[in-house]
């Protein structure tokens, strides 16, 4: 499973890209506007620190303007990939632009129906968001499991991309359940490493090698 990182804080990105484990990063408008700065500039940075797809999200509500926003953002950098929201016209501009070849990430998919749009739109990525649907009373993980199944039946080629992680847990449940890429929240991705038997193990490892007054350098 791909690990993307949910967020556009250019710092926090660059110290989490430094572990190697970071395959791309997810931005959206909300996350743009939390970290401030120039919307650009700051995907510039992103896209040179993080070598995977950058999504960046159009904000136009019509077909032709997403259109223009898409392929105006395709401009800052070849790894950018075009976040368009699940919407009739949203969906009218992802076919366009992936006809194009620019890939684009459907976001704010909440059943397996709007993924199934998506898919038939030619999206290289489908954006369910789990603790969104989890936070209204509904089952997150079930609906990756429903595209998974649909999207195999079919052959559909459109990558799962669980986001709205909340947890470690449900790192671990999207990944079984058969998610292509999971993005995830900077303090999430830090507590996957995470464990008390790993922290007291390597305490007592030290503490007995110590005791040899051994040296391996
Ligand atoms: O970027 C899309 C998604 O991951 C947003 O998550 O935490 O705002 O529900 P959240």
């Amino acid at each position: 499973m791909q690990i993307f990182i949910d967020s556009a804080d250019v710092k926090e990105l660059k110290a989490v890209a430094e572990t190697g484990l970071v395959d791309g990063v997810t931005t959206n408008p909300s996350l743009v506007a939390k970290a401030g700065g120039d919307f650009f500039e700051t995907l510039r940075q992103i896209c040179a620190a993080v070598p995977g797809p950058v999504s960046a999200e159009v904000v136009a509500q019509d077909t032709e303007t997403m259109l223009a926003e898409g392929r105006k953002l395709r401009t800052v950098a070849d790894n950018i990939v075009v976040k368009v929201p699940l919407t009739p016209a949203g969906l009218r501009a992802c076919k366009t632009l992936e006809q194009e070849g620019h890939p684009c990430n459907v976001t704010l998919c909440f059943s397996a129906a709007q993924a199934l749009l998506a898919a038939k739109a030619g999206a290289t990525f489908i954006s369910p968001f789990l603790g969104r649907l989890d936070d209204n009373g509904q089952d997150g993980m079930g609906l990756i499991r429903e595209i998974r199944a649909i999207y195999d039946n079919y052959d559909f080629q459109t990558q799962i991309l669980a986001a709205s992680i909340r947890t470690a847990n449900h790192v671990r449940d999207a990944a079984i359940a058969g998610a292509d890429c999971a993005t995830i929240p900077p303090a999430v991705f830090r507590s996957l490493y995470k464990h008390v038997l790993t922290d007291t193990g390597l305490d007592a490892f030290l503490k007995d090698w110590k005791a040899t007054g051994q040296t391996i350098l």
